[in-house]
Protein backbone atom coordinates (compact mmCIF):
# COMPACT_ATOMS: atom_id res chain seq x y z
CA UNK A 1 0.00 0.00 0.00
CA UNK A 2 1.54 3.42 -0.64
CA UNK A 3 2.58 6.07 2.41
CA UNK A 4 -0.15 8.50 3.46
CA UNK A 5 1.36 11.96 1.92
CA UNK A 6 0.61 15.52 3.17
CA UNK A 7 -2.05 16.03 0.89
CA UNK A 8 -4.12 13.89 2.68
CA UNK A 9 -3.62 16.35 5.74
CA UNK A 10 -5.62 18.58 3.56
CA UNK A 11 -7.82 16.49 1.75
CA UNK A 12 -9.26 15.78 5.37
CA UNK A 13 -9.79 19.37 6.57
CA UNK A 14 -11.69 20.10 3.32
CA UNK A 15 -14.03 17.15 4.02
CA UNK A 16 -13.96 18.09 7.99
CA UNK A 17 -12.80 14.97 8.93
CA UNK A 18 -10.63 15.00 12.42
CA UNK A 19 -7.15 14.05 11.88
CA UNK A 20 -5.17 12.25 15.05
CA UNK A 21 -1.48 12.35 15.32
CA UNK A 22 0.57 10.36 17.87
CA UNK A 23 4.10 10.58 18.71
CA UNK A 24 6.36 7.29 18.53
CA UNK A 25 9.92 7.04 19.07
CA UNK A 26 10.26 2.98 19.10
CA UNK A 27 9.93 0.25 16.97
CA UNK A 28 7.06 -1.15 18.79
CA UNK A 29 4.77 1.52 19.53
CA UNK A 30 5.37 2.83 16.16
CA UNK A 31 4.05 -0.30 14.80
CA UNK A 32 0.87 -0.38 17.55
CA UNK A 33 -0.04 3.00 16.58
CA UNK A 34 0.03 2.08 13.22
CA UNK A 35 -2.42 -0.37 13.56
CA UNK A 36 -4.72 2.11 15.47
CA UNK A 37 -5.07 4.09 12.52
CA UNK A 38 -3.43 7.50 13.05
CA UNK A 39 -3.21 9.37 10.01
CA UNK A 40 0.59 10.28 10.78
CA UNK A 41 3.18 9.83 13.50
CA UNK A 42 5.23 12.38 14.73
CA UNK A 43 9.14 11.52 16.15
CA UNK A 44 9.27 14.23 18.40
CA UNK A 45 12.12 16.22 20.24
CA UNK A 46 9.70 15.43 22.92
CA UNK A 47 11.82 12.88 23.13
CA UNK A 48 14.70 14.47 25.02
CA UNK A 49 12.02 14.72 27.59
CA UNK A 50 10.05 11.27 27.82
CA UNK A 51 12.85 9.05 26.66
CA UNK A 52 16.00 10.49 27.53
CA UNK A 53 14.56 11.60 30.93
CA UNK A 54 15.60 15.46 29.94
CA UNK A 55 14.22 18.28 31.76
CA UNK A 56 13.39 20.23 28.32
CA UNK A 57 14.00 19.70 24.49
CA UNK A 58 17.51 21.43 24.22
CA UNK A 59 19.74 18.17 24.38
CA UNK A 60 18.15 16.56 21.49
CA UNK A 61 20.78 16.17 18.66
CA UNK A 62 20.48 15.56 14.97
CA UNK A 63 21.91 12.23 15.54
CA UNK A 64 19.36 11.19 17.87
CA UNK A 65 16.74 12.43 15.60
CA UNK A 66 17.88 10.63 12.96
CA UNK A 67 18.25 7.16 14.90
CA UNK A 68 14.60 7.27 16.51
CA UNK A 69 13.18 8.62 13.21
CA UNK A 70 14.88 5.51 11.35
CA UNK A 71 13.68 2.82 13.78
CA UNK A 72 10.44 4.43 13.52
CA UNK A 73 10.01 4.69 9.69
CA UNK A 74 11.21 0.65 9.85
CA UNK A 75 8.41 -0.40 11.65
CA UNK A 76 5.23 1.77 9.63
CA UNK A 77 4.38 0.22 6.38
CA UNK A 78 2.13 3.22 4.84
CA UNK A 79 1.94 5.62 8.12
CA UNK A 80 3.01 9.35 6.99
CA UNK A 81 6.05 9.68 9.87
CA UNK A 82 6.93 13.77 10.51
CA UNK A 83 10.12 14.20 12.05
CA UNK A 84 11.32 17.12 14.28
CA UNK A 85 13.78 19.48 13.38
CA UNK A 86 15.89 19.80 16.90
CA UNK A 87 17.13 22.42 18.56
CA UNK A 88 19.85 24.57 16.67
CA UNK A 89 19.39 22.03 13.50
CA UNK A 90 17.87 24.83 11.52
CA UNK A 91 18.47 28.08 13.67
CA UNK A 92 22.26 28.60 12.00
CA UNK A 93 21.55 29.15 8.56
CA UNK A 94 19.23 28.17 5.97
CA UNK A 95 21.34 25.84 4.02
CA UNK A 96 22.26 24.34 7.54
CA UNK A 97 18.65 23.41 8.27
CA UNK A 98 18.57 21.82 4.67
CA UNK A 99 21.08 19.50 5.26
CA UNK A 100 19.57 18.78 8.20
CA UNK A 101 16.32 17.89 7.04
CA UNK A 102 17.37 16.02 3.95
CA UNK A 103 19.45 13.62 6.82
CA UNK A 104 15.87 13.22 8.42
CA UNK A 105 14.11 12.60 4.86
CA UNK A 106 17.43 10.59 3.42
CA UNK A 107 18.80 8.79 6.42
CA UNK A 108 15.56 8.97 8.50
CA UNK A 109 13.13 7.20 6.08
CA UNK A 110 10.53 10.33 7.08
CA UNK A 111 8.63 11.66 4.87
CA UNK A 112 8.42 15.56 6.33
CA UNK A 113 9.64 17.41 9.24
CA UNK A 114 8.29 19.65 11.91
CA UNK A 115 10.11 22.95 13.28
CA UNK A 116 9.06 25.33 15.86
CA UNK A 117 8.86 29.22 15.36
CA UNK A 118 7.61 31.83 13.19
CA UNK A 119 8.56 33.44 9.60
CA UNK A 120 9.22 36.28 11.24
CA UNK A 121 12.50 34.01 12.03
CA UNK A 122 12.51 31.19 10.12
CA UNK A 123 10.59 32.19 6.73
CA UNK A 124 14.01 31.64 4.62
CA UNK A 125 14.46 28.43 6.35
CA UNK A 126 11.03 26.98 5.56
CA UNK A 127 11.22 28.23 2.19
CA UNK A 128 14.89 26.74 1.23
CA UNK A 129 13.37 23.08 2.97
CA UNK A 130 10.03 23.09 1.26
CA UNK A 131 12.07 24.65 -2.26
CA UNK A 132 13.96 21.45 -1.99
CA UNK A 133 10.94 19.06 -2.10
CA UNK A 134 10.31 18.14 1.77
CA UNK A 135 7.19 19.26 3.51
CA UNK A 136 7.59 21.38 6.66
CA UNK A 137 4.77 21.34 9.31
CA UNK A 138 4.87 24.62 11.74
CA UNK A 139 4.68 24.90 15.07
CA UNK A 140 3.05 27.93 16.98
CA UNK A 141 2.60 28.69 20.38
CA UNK A 142 3.90 27.21 23.38
CA UNK A 143 7.52 26.04 22.01
CA UNK A 144 9.08 24.36 23.77
CA UNK A 145 12.81 24.85 22.16
CA UNK A 146 12.23 28.90 23.25
CA UNK A 147 11.83 27.55 26.68
CA UNK A 148 14.63 29.65 28.19
CA UNK A 149 13.15 32.45 26.32
CA UNK A 150 9.52 31.83 27.51
CA UNK A 151 10.64 30.56 31.13
CA UNK A 152 8.41 28.34 31.66
CA UNK A 153 5.51 25.18 30.11
CA UNK A 154 3.00 28.01 30.04
CA UNK A 155 -0.24 28.57 28.32
CA UNK A 156 0.60 31.24 25.50
CA UNK A 157 -1.77 33.61 23.54
CA UNK A 158 -3.91 35.03 26.75
CA UNK A 159 -3.16 38.61 25.87
CA UNK A 160 -4.81 40.77 23.18
CA UNK A 161 -1.33 41.55 21.71
CA UNK A 162 -0.29 37.90 21.60
CA UNK A 163 -3.73 36.58 19.92
CA UNK A 164 -2.60 39.08 17.23
CA UNK A 165 0.94 37.73 16.85
CA UNK A 166 -0.24 34.28 16.90
CA UNK A 167 -2.99 34.72 14.32
CA UNK A 168 -0.65 36.97 12.01
CA UNK A 169 2.17 33.98 12.72
CA UNK A 170 -0.41 31.07 11.46
CA UNK A 171 -0.84 33.05 8.53
CA UNK A 172 2.55 33.64 7.55
CA UNK A 173 3.18 29.98 7.73
CA UNK A 174 0.93 29.11 5.14
CA UNK A 175 1.85 31.96 3.19
CA UNK A 176 5.02 30.29 3.10
CA UNK A 177 4.25 27.12 2.56
CA UNK A 178 3.49 24.79 5.37
CA UNK A 179 1.30 22.02 4.92
CA UNK A 180 0.10 22.75 8.77
CA UNK A 181 0.47 23.66 12.03
CA UNK A 182 0.79 22.90 15.65
CA UNK A 183 -0.95 24.86 17.98
CA UNK A 184 0.79 24.19 21.30
CA UNK A 185 -0.90 25.52 24.30
CA UNK A 186 -2.99 28.16 23.52
CA UNK A 187 -6.73 29.46 24.58
CA UNK A 188 -9.76 27.40 22.51
CA UNK A 189 -11.21 30.30 21.43
CA UNK A 190 -7.88 31.71 19.68
CA UNK A 191 -7.23 27.63 18.20
CA UNK A 192 -10.89 27.74 16.58
CA UNK A 193 -10.42 30.98 15.30
CA UNK A 194 -7.01 30.54 14.26
CA UNK A 195 -8.10 27.01 12.34
CA UNK A 196 -11.31 28.83 10.34
CA UNK A 197 -9.32 31.44 8.95
CA UNK A 198 -6.53 29.05 7.25
CA UNK A 199 -6.91 26.49 4.38
CA UNK A 200 -4.20 24.41 5.66
CA UNK A 201 -4.75 22.33 9.08
CA UNK A 202 -4.29 23.09 12.34
CA UNK A 203 -3.05 20.18 14.70
CA UNK A 204 -3.67 20.99 18.38
CA UNK A 205 -2.06 20.01 21.65
CA UNK A 206 -3.58 21.95 24.76
CA UNK A 207 -5.41 24.04 21.87
CA UNK A 208 -8.63 22.66 22.44
CA UNK A 209 -11.73 20.94 20.67
CA UNK A 210 -11.76 22.80 17.21
CA UNK A 211 -8.63 22.14 15.34
CA UNK A 212 -8.43 20.35 12.60
CA UNK A 213 -6.82 17.32 14.63
CA UNK A 214 -5.22 16.64 17.56
CA UNK A 215 -1.65 14.94 19.20
CA UNK A 216 -0.87 13.94 22.06
CA UNK A 217 2.57 12.04 22.78
CA UNK A 218 2.19 8.38 23.12
CA UNK A 219 3.20 8.25 26.43
CA UNK A 220 1.31 10.89 27.83
CA UNK A 221 -1.64 8.69 27.12
CA UNK A 222 -0.72 5.93 28.75
CA UNK A 223 -0.13 6.97 32.29
CA UNK A 224 2.82 9.55 32.43
CA UNK A 225 0.90 12.54 31.10
CA UNK A 226 1.09 15.70 33.81
CA UNK A 227 -0.08 18.23 31.94
CA UNK A 228 -3.90 19.35 31.89
CA UNK A 229 -4.49 18.01 28.29
CA UNK A 230 -2.89 14.79 28.98
CA UNK A 231 -5.75 11.88 29.21
CA UNK A 232 -4.90 8.97 30.45
CA UNK A 233 -6.67 6.40 28.29
CA UNK A 234 -4.71 3.05 30.09
CA UNK A 235 -2.54 2.92 32.89
CA UNK A 236 0.57 0.96 31.36
CA UNK A 237 2.51 2.81 33.77
CA UNK A 238 1.13 1.12 36.66
CA UNK A 239 0.82 -2.05 34.80
CA UNK A 240 4.21 -2.13 34.17
CA UNK A 241 5.29 -0.99 37.74
CA UNK A 242 2.79 -4.25 39.11
CA UNK A 243 4.75 -6.62 36.23
CA UNK A 244 8.70 -5.66 36.94
CA UNK A 245 8.04 -5.69 41.10
CA UNK A 246 5.57 -9.33 40.58
CA UNK A 247 9.23 -10.36 38.72
CA UNK A 248 11.65 -8.85 41.43
CA UNK A 249 9.56 -10.93 44.32
CA UNK A 250 9.14 -13.98 42.26
CA UNK A 251 12.64 -14.68 41.97
CA UNK A 252 13.80 -12.77 45.19
CA UNK A 253 10.78 -15.66 46.29
CA UNK A 254 12.22 -18.54 43.88
CA UNK A 255 8.86 -18.64 42.75
CA UNK A 256 10.48 -18.05 39.09
CA UNK A 257 11.50 -19.42 36.67
CA UNK A 258 9.58 -22.74 36.98
CA UNK A 259 10.41 -25.82 35.47
CA UNK A 260 8.36 -24.96 32.29
CA UNK A 261 10.55 -21.85 31.61
CA UNK A 262 13.77 -23.90 31.41
CA UNK A 263 15.30 -26.28 28.91
CA UNK A 264 15.91 -30.28 29.34
O1 LIG B 1 8.04 17.05 20.25
C1 LIG B 1 6.83 16.77 20.23
O2 LIG B 1 6.40 15.69 20.62
C2 LIG B 1 5.92 17.79 19.74
C3 LIG B 1 4.45 17.58 19.96
C4 LIG B 1 4.14 17.79 21.37
C5 LIG B 1 3.64 18.42 19.06
O3 LIG B 1 6.36 18.77 19.19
Amino acid sequence: MNKKAVVHFLEQKQKKEKIALLTAYDFPTAQLVEEAGVDGILVGDSLGMVVMGGENTLKVSMDIMTYHTSIVTRAVNNTLVIADMPFLSYQISPEEALKNAGRLISEGGAQAVKLEGPVSKYGDVIEKIIKAGIPVMGHIGLTPQSILEIGGYKVQGRSEACRKRLKKEAKELQEVGCFSIVLECIPSDLAKEITESLDIPTIGIGAGPDCDGQILVCYDLLGWGKARFAKTYINIRENMKEAFSTFVNEVKQGKYPEEKHGYT
